[in-house]
């Protein structure tokens, strides 16, 4: 497998596909028919046959990294909230139609897979036994009970819709991979399934498009042909790890799935969802939001489809995503979740008016399910994903740590056995720390993110090294030899900002996004059901759950209305250089490091009827109403209340 992408490497747009999983796998374009086997550009033998373009880098098995440091902290933190209580009391999970019970948010019956996909992942990242039990206990029920037809799911047959399945198993995969006890019933179980399958696609797609007698409808199993692409990667993993005597089977689904799923390559050209130019912001492009265009648009199916080329752009993306949105969206205990998430959020309440689409007014707000309840299971998916796929194989002979973040990886290369710890406060502090063992010489590769200073340097055994670097992937080669080594990596960075509409901008530094801090004060009640927001007690008073299960409410405690000169950012590095950070970490005054701007108040006017910040004023009309003042921007995931989109004003820096 070669290491850079491959020549045919399709350009970005029509190339947008097929990894939730965060690596690398990638389908030829054009898809070939199973037997003509097209040669694709590189060399493994699967891809010659199959025509799959191979991956650029190849994940570790589930299992193999486990975090440490402040990652190590958050993620048990996670594992000990809501996440890790699920499975004793949310009823989208305990009594789900899929372990015998009948609860269900909606005729998708993807609640129990979604918990599933992203606690099999929590489970083992952790090696947190009481979740491992959790993920055992439901892959036991739901096995022993597929059906003698091969299907797996609690539908009878006019009521199949493939969707819920996908990712269902993603998580049995990452569990086959994780533990060979339960890969002995997932692999069979997978393949009797997909006999299945092939027969259902055969027959003019069922389960995957409406068909006449069906219980479903097309809005039901347009969520499987819109993410055909998770489907895809378990009959990938089949096809290299598994294929038994299916190979030209899994192949042959692929290709119908694909057929008849609904089309990301389509969709983003110029012509379709960036018609009006790429660089426009949401707010004002026409994004025609259509019956037909609705599964390209929401936004959870979007952020799903990311793909992951081995392009260096997209690693960055997740660290942005991992280290500033994801804990941005829950209380720093990690007992509630947010449904909506605003740059510029000065309040998080009840809003007396909407600005988004089919939200209710408490989407906003942090808690057990503030509005669809599809949150609640799938919001514990991003750091353990992130996790598993922060260290990946390079070629036979390579290790990389590519999601930079503190943790530990073992891998077996060539049969040279290479353990890897890396201790670090990334992304809060500049260093990270190896200490490496390995039983022979092996390839070490760090990447270098997209806003490296020309200072970042690299020791090896306390001498600089000058690594050989891929500039397509931002991978620094540094060759290693057997025993024990010791990388340090220094990777400074410097504050810049980014243009945002309206002549405002975003302030980072490094993979973090500082905002205007807003103090808060938060309010709580009991947990609400999002179909019910009163605060009556009759559908709760049916089901227990734990009292750090609230809902809350953040109001804003200081003037939010400011606009920055951006001549006069400055970062302030903390005293210490500890890698050991608060737990829990994101809250006020968490990550070490801030950053100050000269600033003054202007006349800013929140909108819909008082809910959200409004358009900032513009031209003549934005100037100080008040002094100038410095003001103090923190890491955005540990504000809950924040302006993250600054308008910008010159104050004679
Ligand atoms: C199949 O399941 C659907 C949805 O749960 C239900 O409406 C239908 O009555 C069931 N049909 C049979 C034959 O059990
Ligand atoms: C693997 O799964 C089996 C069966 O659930 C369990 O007994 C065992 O502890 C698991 N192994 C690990 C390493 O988690
Ligand atoms: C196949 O399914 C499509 C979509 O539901 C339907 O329009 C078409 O009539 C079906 N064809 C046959 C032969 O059943
Ligand atoms: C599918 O969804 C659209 C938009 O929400 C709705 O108008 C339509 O009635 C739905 N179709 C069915 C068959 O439920
Ligand atoms: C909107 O989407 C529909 C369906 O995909 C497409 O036919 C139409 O051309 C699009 N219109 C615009 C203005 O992009
Ligand atoms: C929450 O907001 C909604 C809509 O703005 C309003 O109808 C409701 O009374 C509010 N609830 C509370 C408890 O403030
Ligand atoms: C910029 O602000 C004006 C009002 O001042 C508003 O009409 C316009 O839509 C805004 N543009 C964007 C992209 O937010
Ligand atoms: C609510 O505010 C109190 C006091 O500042 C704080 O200790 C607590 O952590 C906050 N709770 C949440 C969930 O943010
Ligand atoms: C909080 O924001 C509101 C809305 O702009 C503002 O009226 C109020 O003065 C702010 N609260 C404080 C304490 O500054
Ligand atoms: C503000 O509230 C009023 C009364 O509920 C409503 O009619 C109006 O549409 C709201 N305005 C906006 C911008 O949502």
């Amino acid at each position: 497998m070669s290491f850079s992408a491959p020549p045919d490497l399709p350009s970005l747009f029509t190339a947008l596909l097929y990894a939730v999983h965060g690596v690398k796998m990638r389908l030829s374009q054009s898809w070939p028919a199973p037997a003509a086997g097209r040669i694709a550009a590189t060399s493994t033998t699967s891809s010659a046959e199959s025509g799959l373009v191979p991956l650029v880098f190849e994940p570790l098995p589930l299992g193999s990294i486990q975090p440490t440091g402040w990652f190590k902290d958050q993620m048990q933190l996670m594992a000990d909230g809501l996440a890790g209580h699920e499975h004793d009391f949310y009823n989208y999970v305990a009594h789900s139609s899929w372990l015998g019970r009948d609860m269900e948010y909606s005729d998708l019956n993807e609640g129990l897979p979604y918990w599933f996909n992203g606690m099999v992942y929590l489970a083992y990242g952790l090696n947190d036994e009481r979740l491992k039990d959790q993920v055992h206990s439901a892959a036991g029920y739901i096995l022993d009970h597929q059906w003698d037809d091969g299907w797996i799911g609690p539908e009878n047959k006019t009521a199949r819709n493939f969707w819920g399945r996908m990712p269902l198993f993603l998580g049995m995969t990452g569990l086959a991979e994780a533990n060979a006890t339960w890969e002995a019933k997932i692999v069979p179980a997978l393949h009797k399934f997909n006999d299945l399958m092939n027969t259902m696609l055969n027959d003019n797609y069922t389960g995957y498009w409406y068909q006449k007698g069906d219980v479903l409808n097309d809005n039901d199993t347009d969520w499987g042909r819109i993410w055909h692409q998770d489907m895809l990667i378990t009959l990938q993993w089949l096809y290299e790890h598994h294929r038994g005597d299916q190979g030209q089977m899994l192949l042959e689904n692929m290709k119908m799935l694909h057929d008849c799923g609904l089309n990301w390559e389509d969709w983003y050209n110029q012509q379709a969802y960036f018609g009006q130019g790429i660089d426009k912001d949401l707010n004002t492009i026409n994004s025609n939001l259509t019956d037909d265009n609705y599964a390209y648009e929401h936004g959870v199916n979007v952020a799903q489809a990311q793909p992951a080329l081995g392009d260096n752009y997209y690693a960055d993306r997740a660290e942005r995503v991992a280290f500033n949105a994801i804990p941005a969206m829950a209380t720093p205990d990690w007992w509630g979740h947010q449904y909506m998430e605003q740059p510029n959020q000065p309040e998080a309440a009840n809003l007396s008016s909407s600005p988004f689409y089919n939200t209710n007014s408490w989407g906003a707000t942090f808690g057990l399910e503030p509005n669809y309840p599809c949150c609640t299971v799938n919001h514990p998916q991003g750091f353990p994903k992130f996790l598993a796929n922060s260290y990946v194989k390079v070629g036979a002979n390579g290790l990389a740590h590519a999601l930079l973040s503190p943790g530990s990886a073992s891998a077996t290369l060539r049969g040279n056995k290479v353990t890897v710890k890396c201790d670090t406060a990334y992304p809060f502090l500049d260093t990270l720390t190896y200490t490496i063992d390995a039983e022979a010489p092996f390839d070490f590769y760090v990447r270098l993110p997209g806003w490296a200073t020309i200072d970042a340097s690299i020791k090896v055994n306390s001498e600089e090294v000058s690594p050989i670097l891929d500039s397509e992937t931002g991978m620094q080669k540094i060759s290693l030899d057997k025993g024990s080594s010791t990388v340090a990596y220094y990777l400074p960075s410097t504050v810049r900002t980014e243009s945002r509409e309206n002549n405002t901008v975003s302030v980072y530094k490094g993979s973090v996004l500082y905002a205007l801090e807003v103090t808060n004060h938060n309010t709580s009640t009991p947990p609400k059901p999002y179909d019910n927001p009163g605060f009556g007690d009759e559908y709760f008073n049916k089901c227990y759950y734990p009292p750090q299960s609230r809902d809350w409410s953040y109001h804003n405690t200081s003037r939010w209305n400011y606009a920055i000169d951006p001549e006069t950012l400055q970062y302030h590095s903390p005293d210490s250089s500890s890698t050991s950070l608060a737990n829990p970490l994101f809250g006020a005054g968490g990550p070490p490091g801030y950053v100050t701007a000269k600033a003054c108040e202007i006349e800013w006017a929140m909108a819909f009827n008082g809910s959200v910040p409004g358009y900032p004023p513009n031209g003549e009309k934005r100037k100080c109403v008040g002094k100038v003042e410095k003001v103090k921007l923190v890491p955005y995931a540990s504000a809950r209340t924040h302006i993250a989109e600054l308008p910008v004003l010159d104050l004679g820096g």
